[in-house]
């Protein structure tokens, strides 16, 4: 017991343990995400629904998406999908959750085409827009982000856009470190039957990142999930794209599309494929 504890409180390196699949694919945790992105006026796993609208909205205005072919890493449900789809492109979406795979093909967009995969290493269809959204980019060692834009260059034609949207710095300063223990931490969210969960969250002032990690003990199992969030400035966002191949536009407000004040709202880039 003492090395158990004494293992989960220490402080791992930065995104030690970092595993997508652990977090997204596990089929009792997707389902439970999967309802939280259907809450219409729930912000966890996805935008309030009148927020996409707005989002998708801007989208389109900016880069007239009628007649392209637009890829959707990390589509989840299929949310922002059905609105691009309405948009005139022919979407594809690519997920590792099952449940919002389904949802995404039976509910939301049956015209699109849903592809399960993981993005970070699985081939992406070619495309002449790709969207990466809710901060996916923040949950990500700097590494994978640079494998991640180097492949989607690869996908689109030059022109062609990436738009993607972060949580800026100022959010990390509303963060702090603490632990929790509960029975069915979270209300169930992470197994269906008994389980005690533990949460241990540290933060990395250095890198703006902070990592929450859960401890789940079953009676027959236990297992550790490791959820990071770096918080990036708009600047080294778009200087890791240039790096990669794109030149950025300027930092906009995600959900409205105009010019980003800075603050704690998430921002959006539109990267261009020279
Ligand atoms: C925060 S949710 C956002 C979903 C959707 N973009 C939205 O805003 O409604 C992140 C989604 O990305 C998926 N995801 C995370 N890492 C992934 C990876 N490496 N490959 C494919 N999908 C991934 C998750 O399964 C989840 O559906």
């Amino acid at each position: 017991m003492f090395d158990i504890l004494n293992d989960f409180t220490a402080r791992p390196a930065l995104f030690a343990g970092f595993d997508t699949a652990a977090l997204w694919a596990d089929p009792h945790v997707a389902q439970q995400m999967l309802k939280l992105h259907l809450a219409p006026e729930h912000g966890i796993a996805s935008r309030r629904h009148a927020e996409i609208d707005a989002m998708c909205r801007w989208i389109d205005a900016e880069i007239g998406l009628a007649g392209t072919r637009l890829t959707d890493l990390g589509c989840g449900p299929g949310l922002y999908a059905r609105r691009f789809h309405a948009a005139g492109t022919r979407v594809t979406g690519l997920d590792l959750s099952a449940p919002s795979l389904a949802h995404a093909r039976e509910v939301a967009c049956p015209e699109g085409r849903f592809v399960e995969g993981d993005y970070l290493h699985d081939p992406l269809p070619e495309a002449d827009v790709v969207t990466l959204i809710y901060g996916d980019v923040c949950a990500m060692p700097e590494a994978a982000r640079h494998r991640l834009f180097g492949r989607v260059r690869e996908t689109l034609p030059p022109g062609g856009r990436f738009v993607l949207d972060a949580f800026p710095p100022a959010g990390f300063d509303a963060r702090e470190e603490g632990a929790e223990i509960g029975r069915r931490l979270g209300d169930g969210f992470w197994a269906a039957g008994d389980y005690v969960g533990l949460r241990a969250t540290f933060l990395y002032p250095e890198a703006l990142a902070a990592l929450d990690r859960y401890l789940i003990v079953e009676p027959e199992r236990q297992r550790e999930v490791f959820a990071w969030l770096q918080y990036l400035a708009p600047a080294r966002l778009a200087a890791e794209l240039e790096a990669c191949g794109f030149e950025s536009g300027p930092a906009r407000d995600a959900v409205t599309g105009a010019p980003w004040e800075g603050g704690e709202r998430p921002y959006a880039l539109v990267a261009r494929a020279r």
